[in-house]
Parts: structure tokens; C-alpha cells; sequence
């Protein structure tokens, strides 16, 4: 096993990633149990639609960031679509609606309208996350995150945001153009910015999520498997996905290794993991691969969680 030490993690995010039931929130949880007992002030985040946190850490957490250990500054937070279409709304609702009211008589209802767009809500997370890390409340924000391929959508956010932003834009855009042609004709409201300097505003967002999470100084991302075929396969593919964008992995965690070899049984099956092992070492040679344990039970409880923390922080 390669010993990681948690200074390594000493960053404002760190990503945990990886297939569906591998062991994220896991991962997730006993990464940031570590670095609150290290003196950091942690947030735990959860944006799997399942909330899975309150679960492992039996504490009713929801979206409230709540505190999940007496002792430790750590806390835990499920991030409901809820909160982050209300976010989006509040930072897009009123730039929208002077778009559109400027030449079009709408009701406000017209926000919610479009903010129920496919795809908005996770195209918003990555900016809620973004500003939760640099509100500076924390020192560090886990992210538990949903599994592989809506992660990897999320992860395009910027791009997706501004082509989406754009497609509607650009309608209004004609509209708009149309209208000032004849606005002789029809009265013209008057918008206190132009439609072009909110879509420069929407840009800068956009560079500025793509500048956050490209920037391995303040964060990290980190995949768990588990050393079977499909676990491997996944774990290739969210790697090069990743890496075209510019977003290095530095740790893979490979999880439910069999430990001890004390039956037919687990002879078998460690046989069968040692082999996806090491394919994972031979191919990520650059790459942290940790082992973790299968444990003979599961993992509840600031207690276990605490023990796979060892195990990952020996
Ligand atoms: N090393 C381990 N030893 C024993 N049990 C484990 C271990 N890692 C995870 N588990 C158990 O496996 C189950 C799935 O783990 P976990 O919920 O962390 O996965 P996940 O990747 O977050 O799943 P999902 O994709 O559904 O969110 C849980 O019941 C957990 O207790
Ligand atoms: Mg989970």
C-alpha cells in the first residue's frame, strides 16, 4: 500500500469521484474525519440526489450544514436541487428577467420557467461548491459526489453552462435585434445593461469555475474502485475523461480488498483482485493507488469511520 500523507490533502476541495456502491461516500467521510482530527475545519458535501451522509454518520444532516462530530470541527452538508436551483435563481433570476422584460412583458414566474431547463441544476452546482469553498468557512470541502457519469457532466459545467446560456440568449438576441429595429414602432423598455454585458458577466463566471477547478493547488481529485473488471473499466474512463479537461488525479483508492486469504473462498477472490491490482499499478505507474480493506462489516459510525481513516492514514 502506498502511504499518502494527509498534509497531501492540505487543499480548499478535494473530489471524490468513482462508479456507483464503490465506497465514495465512504472515502469521502473517513477523508474528512482525518482532516478534522489534523486541526482543519471540514466540510463534507453530498450532492448525490440519495442523501447517503446522514446515513453514515447517523445524524440527520439534510441541507443544513450541520456538525457531525463533538469534537472535531467537521460538518456535513446533502445538497438538494432545491437549494441550488434557488442559488441559481438568485444570481441569474434578476439578470434574466431584465433581459427579457426589457422587450417582452413577463411575469417573474418566467425565471422559474427556465431554471427548470434541463440540466441547470447540475450546471450550478459546480459555482455552489465553488462558493462554498471560497466563502472561506472551512478550510477544506469534501465532496462526496454522485456517481461517474453525472459527475464527469458536471465537470463540462462550464462549457455546458455557457452553450446553454448562449442557445437561449441568442434567441432573445434576434428578438431583441428585431425589436430595436422597429422600436419606433412598439415602446422599447429600457434594460440598465445591455444583454451583451450580462452574457460577459456570465462568462467571467464561467472562466472563473473552469480557473477554480483546474487549479491543483486548490484541489483535488480523487477516484475510488474496487479491483474487479468493471470497476477498472470505469475507473480508465473517468480518468482520460477527467484529464482532457485538465483536471489531474493524483490518488485511487481501490476498496473491498480482500484482506486475509483464510478460506476457498477468499484464496479465490483475492486471487481475482490481485490481477485487476495490478493492472491499476502497471497503468497508473504515476499515480497513488491505495489499498482499502474489505471490512466484515459496514461502515456507520464516527467509529468505523474513524478506522477506515487509519487505514487510508496509517
Ligand atoms: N472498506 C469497506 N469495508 C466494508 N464495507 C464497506 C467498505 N467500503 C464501503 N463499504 C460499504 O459499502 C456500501 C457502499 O459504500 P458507499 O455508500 O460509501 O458507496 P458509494 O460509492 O458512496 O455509493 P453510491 O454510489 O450509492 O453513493 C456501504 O454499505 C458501506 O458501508
Ligand atoms: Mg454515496
Amino acid at each position: 500500500m502506498s502511504l499518502v500523507n494527509i498534509e497531501d490533502f492540505h487543499v480548499k476541495l478535494i473530489m471524490v469521484g468513482g462508479k456507483g456502491g464503490v465506497g465514495k461516500t465512504t472515502c469521502a467521510s473517513a477523508i474528512a474525519l482525518k482532516l478534522a482530527m489534523d486541526k482543519r475545519k471540514v466540510l463534507v458535501i453530498s450532492s448525490d440526489p440519495t442523501p447517503s451522509l446522514s446515513d453514515i454518520f447517523e445524524k440527520e444532516v439534510g441541507d443544513r450544514e450541520t456538525r457531525v462530530h463533538d469534537e472535531y470541527e467537521l460538518y456535513a452538508l446533502e445538497v438538494s436541487s432545491e437549494i441550488v436551483l434557488k442559488r441559481w435563481k438568485e444570481r441569474f433570476g434578476p439578470e434574466i428577467y431584465e433581459v427579457i422584460s426589457s422587450f417582452a412583458s413577463i411575469d417573474y414566474d418566467f425565471v422559474d420557467y427556465i431554471g427548470s431547463a434541463p440540466g441547470i441544476e447540475e450546471e450550478y452546482m459546480l459555482n455552489f461548491i465553488m462558493e462554498l469553498v471560497e466563502g472561506g468557512s472551512y478550510d477544506v470541502v469534501v465532496w462526496d459526489t454522485a456517481p461517474a457519469g453525472h459527475t464527469l457532466r458536471l465537470l463540462k459545467l462550464p462549457e455546458l453552462f455557457l452553450a446553454h446560456m448562449e442557445a437561449a440568449t441568442k434567441f432573445y438576441m434576434n428578438m431583441y435585434g428585431y425589436l430595436e429595429k422597429i422600436k419606433d414602432a412598439v415602446k422599447l423598455k429600457e434594460s440598465k445593461r445591455t444583454l451583451l454585458e450580462i452574457i460577459a458577466g456570465w462568462e467571467s463566471l464561467s472562466e472563473k469555475i473552469v480557473a477554480f477547478i483546474r487549479n491543483p493547488e486548490a484541489v483535488k481529485y480523487l477516484i475510488v474502485t474496487i479491483p474487479e473488471a468493471l470497476g477498472v473499466k470505469l475507473t480508465g474512463r473517468v480518468l482520460s475523461e477527467l484529464e482532457e479537461n485538465q483536471l489531474k488525479v493524483e490518488n485511487i483508492i481501490v476498496n473491498n480488498v480482500v484482506k486475509d486469504e483464510d478460506c476457498e473462498f477468499h484464496r479465490k477472490r483475492k486471487a481475482m483482485q490481485d490481477h485487476y491490482i495490478d493492472f491499476l499499478k502497471n497503468t497508473y505507474e504515476n499515480k497513488n493507488i491505495m489499498l482499502l480493506y474489505c471490512a466484515p462489516y459496514e461502515i456507520k459510525g464516527v467509529e468505523r469511520i474513524m478506522e477506515i481513516s487509519r487505514a487510508l492514514f496509517p
